[in-house]
């Protein structure tokens, strides 16, 4: 029987498409729908052409459509009908094997059982007080584009293409001049990575195996320790004071061997923000090149040092080749750019660089690009001043504020940071469950728990809390602080 009528409703909004394939997605909703079922025929094409008020060859071209797609079939001297067994059901049948699949057991097969935690996002919360967040929202996007734009003008074919994992020579060349002036690095290589993290997981992959260890901070940076623990090395954590690592415990650790590498943030420590002090900067090389130990120095946000020149890094004075710099532009940009560097001797590098080869080829060419235009046109180094200036004023804010709630009688204590843009404060009270009470209040904060795995401290109560000062301007930051302090001490300390 021939159906004689049906239901259609074109989407006028598919303007760009052609017409005959928005009239061919109206007919097989329609079928999908069942107005017209398996093997019953369709309106004649002269009735639809009536009906939509379109050419005939216009509908004579989504009937051809459809017939290509499996859901209708012509019928010699009959028109079109719709197909037996539509595409849908051959579709749902390929769904049940995929189900069947389920039963497939990936956890036996895996080799690693990775944790999946659910990633909380602090750039949601409106008051985000994570630690090394830059404020986003004063990167340059108008001038970063018209580097990009120059970059696609003149596109380096010959680069665009695979090649060397190291990176762009241009920008390689950029950065390598940059540490030479700031952080007093030279005699080094320097490659580009996909941010620290990377650097850090190939550093693992090549010099770690299941019995080594890492001697770390106590308290520290945990994407970094689950790059090393990966490997299945232990991790050791070597004890820390006002003036950073305790290099008697170091000789302690290291004594009893079995320490490959020892991973330090001398510059800002991650999270106290205390400098490593520098007389002991010379005990643990001394100490690190007698046992053979490498030093990954990672000196994630040195740009951001306020009241003097900040501390040479251990890089800068490295004799024996033993230290392995890496650092990062996600300070300077933002996580999402993912350009990172590592600075090692040449045996090293070409390693790492080997290793990048096997898992991504190389970075981003056209970002890597851009960003040495960035930098070989200034407009790196105005960003780099305009946010060192804002972020020490937001520093100063933060210290005023929280010496606000100090005066009103909290028993709140901090060192004021001279960089970094992090303050590590004792709020003193314990802070377990601050955090998901904060949440609760559109407040995002990191406690001491988050940065101390070695809870091998049988009776210290975690009071401290790291509070990022970069990311929000000072109304925010005055809100968001009101909204911790009234969380710690009640008392009705709201301001909003
Ligand atoms: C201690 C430390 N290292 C490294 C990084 C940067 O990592 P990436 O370059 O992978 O973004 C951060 C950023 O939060 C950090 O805090």
């Amino acid at each position: 029987m021939l159906k004689q009528n049906l239901n259609l409703t074109v989407d006028k909004k598919l303007a760009k498409k052609a017409k005959y394939l928005v009239i061919a997605d109206a007919l097989r909703q329609a079928i999908k729908e069942g107005q017209v079922a398996p093997t019953e025929a369709l309106p004649s094409a002269r009735k639809l052409a009536q009906q939509l008020a379109v050419n005939r060859h216009t509908i004579m071209a989504a009937l051809a459509e459809l017939v290509a797609q499996g859901w209708v079939e012509a019928k010699e001297r009959s028109g079109y009908r719709v197909v037996e067994n539509l595409p849908i059901q051959t579709s749902l049948a390929t769904k049940k094997v995929h189900q069947a699949s389920k039963d497939f057991d990936w956890k036996f097969r895996l080799k690693q059982n990775l944790p999946v935690t659910p990633k909380i996002k602090a750039s949601q919360y409106p008051y985000n007080f994570s630690g090394g967040q830059p404020d986003i929202r004063k990167f340059p996007f108008d001038e970063f584009k018209s580097h990009f734009a120059q970059t696609c003008q003149r596109p380096k074919i010959d680069n665009l293409s695979y090649g060397d994992s190291r990176g762009e020579a241009e920008l390689i060349n950029e950065i390598s001049t940059y540490l030479r002036r700031v952080r007093s690095i030279t005699d080094k290589e320097l490659m580009i990575c996909n941010g620290s993290q990377e650097a850090l997981y190939m550093i693992a992959q090549l010099l770690l195996q299941p019995g080594d260890k890492v001697a770390v901070e106590q308290l520290g940076y945990p994407p970094a320790w689950a790059a090393f623990e990966r490997t299945g090395a232990e991790l050791t954590a070597i004890k820390q004071d006002e003036r950073g690592i305790v290099p008697e415990h170091l000789a302690q650790v290291l004594a009893q061997g079995k320490v490959k590498l020892l991973y330090l943030t001398p510059l800002h420590q991650y999270p106290t923000t205390v400098s490593l002090d520098i007389s002991r900067r010379m005990q643990i090389y001394q100490l690190a090149q007698q046992y053979g130990v490498a030093i990954v120095e990672d000196d994630y946000d040195h740009e951001f040092h306020y009241d003097s020149q900040p501390i040479a890094p251990m890089a800068a004075d490295d004799p024996a080749g033993l230290v392995i710099y890496i650092s990062t532009f996600s300070k300077l940009m933002f996580g999402g750019a993912r350009i990172g560097y590592v600075v090692a001797n040449n045996v090293l590098i070409e390693q790492i660089a080997a290793y990048k080869m096997l898992m991504n080829h190389k970075s981003n060419v056209l970002v890597q690009q851009t960003v040495a235009k960035w930098m070989q046109q200034g407009g790196f180094e105005g960003h780099l001043r305009r946010m060192t200036r804002l972020y020490q004023k937001r520093r100063d804010f933060m210290v005023l504020q929280l010496k606000s709630y100090q005066d009103k009688g909290l028993p709140i204590h901090f060192v004021v940071p001279a960089g970094g843009m992090a303050i590590w404060l004792d709020t003193g009270k314990s802070i377990v469950g601050l955090k998901e009470k904060l949440m609760a209040e559109q407040v995002y904060v990191q406690t001491e728990l988050e940065f101390n795995r070695f809870k091998a401290l049988p009776d210290k109560e975690y009071r401290f809390i790291r509070l990022g000062f970069a990311a929000m301007n000072e109304a925010e930051v005055e809100q968001g602080l009101s909204i911790v302090m009234e969380a710690l001490y009640g008392k009705n300390l709201r301001v909003l």
